[in-house]
This record gives structure tokens, sequence and C-alpha cells, in this order.
């Protein structure tokens, strides 16, 4: 189905044949555009940022590019096309037809799901706010903005499964979303690592890489959902999450090309003659990895949780590529072996459920994920004739979720001294000289072409245009 850009909620839903939906969606729009203008980003209003617009959900409708001035972003409702004659995919209804109504039974349990799926949007926006002051060039604003408009959109894809689908309750929870804001210290967002501060953007690589991934692995289980219309929303909000994670990817791959570039001219790695050139040095850029990592991995929740089991047994949320990735569809016999914390310094194994342990399965199907870009960027460390290696902490490592939570451990997961673990953590997590360096780096550059002292330009510009193409042209 296209999608009907002559209302004024963009969808490919057929808005207009539901007029009190639709009167209640273009109700909330003001309120969404009087939170984009307070709480996006500040001071780009009148910007023109060559941004892409969904045309169409399926491959080749993608995207049209063109400037445009955010605050008249289209912002809409898409639903990517439905499967025919789906069936359930896992749990305890597995073949039965995919429902296009919310079970009653099941209300609450979809309706936490999505608002808390919901809530991670706007608070990135939030987290975002000032960022574009610092830019290291108009192709990262310009990134920067797509992933915030989208983010936006994001919002808009939760907020109709909301407004549609769960009466008043649904209505209330979107205004909700638009009144919690990200830090604040009386409501703040609901997962703890959307109330970080992302004033850097060595900090928005990061979050891109590592959060945004987490977002990919939530709607991918999402996407798999007995719920037909949430399934079929998380599938498209999949084809824009993808160039997300390409940011913070290929962002953190460009600090590790820039930083080797230096310590050849310098012909060392020596800390302070790195920063001395304003780069970013292999073991802060570590830390900044330690600490984004182990924020992101508290978002799958505990390793054993009745509540994961219990979505997984009501067909609600189900694993990535539960299709293709698995045999067994139902896991009610199943088990899986965990490693915890014995509580006298040593670990155990524990047996549990299948069920039980999905959220852990997702962690570990993200960890894997998450390894493919350290080895991007090893590779060229290695090329460039280094020892260094940048890894992943352990998933022991400090979290404050599950098993291991408050447990201290150093990033390799042996377990430590609190006393050790509070003297070392300097070594492991970015130190508050670290952000102060990393601020200073933070200079505005606007210039077509240009790029900061601390980060190599990209290979290539976006939509086949050149690096020094305006991107954003700044009025
Ligand atoms: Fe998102
Ligand atoms: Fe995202």
């Amino acid at each position: 189905m296209s999608i009907d850009y002559s209302q004024k909620i963009p969808n490919n839903v057929n808005l207009s044949n539901d007029r009190t939906l639709q009167r209640a969606l273009e109700h909330w729009q003001p309120h969404f555009l009087d939170w984009w203008r307070e709480m996006g980003p500040h001071d780009f209003a009148s910007a023109d940022v060559y941004l892409r617009t969904a045309t169409g959900v399926d491959a080749q409708g993608w995207a049209s590019y063109g400037a445009v001035k955010m605050p008249d972003y289209r912002w809409g409702i898409f639903l990517a096309d439905a499967i025919p004659d789906r069936r359930i995919g896992f749990g305890d209804s597995y073949g039965e037809p995919v429902w296009q109504q919310v079970p009653g039974e099941f209300r609450s349990q979809f309706r936490r799901l999505i608002v808390t799926q919901g809530d991670t949007e706007p608070a990135s926006v939030e987290q975002q706010h000032l960022l574009g002051h610092t830019c290291p060039s108009l192709y990262d604003l310009r990134n920067l903005f797509q992933v915030n408009v989208e983010e936006g959109r994001h919002l808009w894809a939760m907020v109709y499964l909301l407004h549609a689908h769960f009466g008043r309750d649904g209505r209330e929870e979107a205004e909700e979303l638009l009144a919690r804001h990200s830090g604040d210290a009386d409501k703040p967002r609901i997962l703890g690592t959307f109330n970080e501060p992302i004033s850097d953007w060595l900090s928005f690589y990061c979050f891109t890489y590592f959060t945004d991934r987490d977002g990919k692995f939530q709607l991918k289980s999402l996407a798999e959902s007995s719920f037909d219309p949430l399934a079929r929303t998380c599938r498209f909000m999949l084809t824009e999450e993808a160039h997300h994670m390409f940011v913070g990817e290929t962002g953190i791959g460009r600090v590790v090309r820039r930083t080797l570039q230096v310590m050849k001219e310098l012909g060392t790695d020596d800390q302070q003659a790195l920063r001395g050139q304003g780069v970013v040095d292999l073991p802060l850029l570590q830390r900044y990895l330690n600490f984004w990592f182990s924020s992101s991995l508290d978002l799958f929740g505990s390793e054993v949780s009745s509540n994961a089991a219990s979505s997984f047994a009501n067909g609600i949320k189900g694993r990535p590529d539960e299709t293709t990735q698995y045999q067994d569809h139902i896991c009610t016999d199943a088990t899986y072996e965990l490693e915890t914390p014995d509580g006298k310094g040593g670990l155990q194994k524990e047996s549990v459920s299948l069920r039980n342990a999905m959220n852990e399965v997702l962690r570990v199907a993200y960890v894997r994920d998450c390894e493919i870009g350290l080895k991007r960027w090893n590779m060229q460390i290695q090329k460039a004739g280094h020892e260094f290696r940048l890894k992943l902490p352990s998933t022991r490592f400090r979290r404050s979720i599950g098993a291991w939570a408050n447990v201290p451990t150093d990033p390799e997961g042996r377990i430590v001294a609190r006393e050790e673990y509070e003297r070392r953590l300097p070594e492991w997590l970015p130190t508050p000289a670290d952000r102060t360096y990393v601020t200073s780096l933070m200079q505005r550059v606007t210039e077509p072409g240009k790029m900061a002292g601390w980060v190599a330009p990209p290979d290539r510009g976006i939509n086949n245009l050149g690096l020094d193409y305006e991107y954003v042209r700044l009025s």
C-alpha cells in the first residue's frame, strides 16, 4: 500500500476511513510538534537539511531525498505490507492465524511493551538536543538530524498502535510519552540508558552503535509478534534503524582512522602526545565503548525472567529471526545454562527453562552483532601495525540489572573485591578528565567538506553526493 501524503498525517493505513482515530491522532499531532520544537534539535528549526523521507514501504520505494526544514518533516504512520495468511510463529498458539486486534487477556502486557519501546524514541532525541551545536561536519550534522526525525517517526509508530488498539488508556499513554523527559528528576524516561546525557559526538557514535542496536534487537523480536499490526510496524522501523547503526559504526571507524593517522605522523601512541594533536587515543575510546556497551546490556532485562517467559508463551515477543534461526518454536521442554554469581565471590551453574531465559537469548544475539564493528575497527588497527585491540567488556561488567547487578567484576568478567573495582574504575570507564578532554574537542565545523580534527572523513557522501555537498544549509 502506498503512502498517502495528501493527508494531514501521512499514512498507509487508510486513516481517513476511521474518523475517530484520525481525529484523535490529529489532536495529538500539535502536542508532538510542540514537543519537537522544545525538546528536539536546539536552534536548527530554519535550517534546510538534506533528509530522506519514506515514499513507500518496499525496498525500492523507500526514500526520497531533498532539503527539508525539520519542523516540516512529514512524520507519519507507515506499516510494512501484510504477509498473506501469516501464522503465529512461536509460543503456545504456534501455527494459529495472527491477530489483527489485541486479545483482551494480553492487553496490559502489550501496552507495557509498546509504551516502553515508544518511550525510548523521543528520549534519544532529547538526549541529543544540543549536539548540533558542536557538529564535526555538515555531513555528521545531517546524519544526526536524520536519526532524530526518524526517532520522532518511531514515536508516531508506537502512538498509532496505542491510539488504534488501546482506547482511552492508549491515548493517555500517548500523552505521557511526551510528558516524560530524558534525565528529568521528576519524570525521567523509563529505561536507564535513555537518561544518560549525550553531550559529545563520541558518545553519540557509541550510542548509535550500541543503544540503537539494542533497538534493532527489540524491534526484531517484536516484528515476530502475533499481534500483526505491531509486527508490521516494527518491520518498517527496522529499515530506518539500519542507518542509525551505520552512523555509529562508521563514526567510530572514522575516529579510529584519524587517530591511527596521527599515531603514524607522530610515530607514537603516547596519550599526551596524541591529545596534544587533538585526537581520541584508543584507550580513551575503549573506555567509552565499555560505558555504552555495559549500559546498553541492561536494556535486555534480567537473565531469568518470568515476564520474558510469558511474553514468549503468549506470542507477544519472539526471538530475533525466530522463523529462520530456530527449529523449536515452542520451547516448553528446553533448558538454558547460565553462569551466575553464587553470592560468595564464586560462580554457580544454573539450568533454567529456556522460556525464562529469553532475555538472555536476545542479549547473546545482540553481543554477537556488536562484535562485527569491533572486528572492522581492529582490522584497521592491525593493518596500521599496532598491537592494541578494542574489546567488548564481559557482559558481567558494570551491570545494574539481572544476576550480575552490582557484582564488582573487571572488564574480563572476573569477580574482584569492591575496593579494587572502585580503585580501578578510572582504567575502565571515562574519567572526568577524559570527558573534559573529549568536550574540548567538540568544536563546531560547518564549512562544506571540512571535518573536525578528531575524526576522519567518511568514505562517501549521502545518496551519491560528494563530501563537500552542503548537507545542511544554515540560515
Ligand atoms: Fe528508533
Ligand atoms: Fe534508532
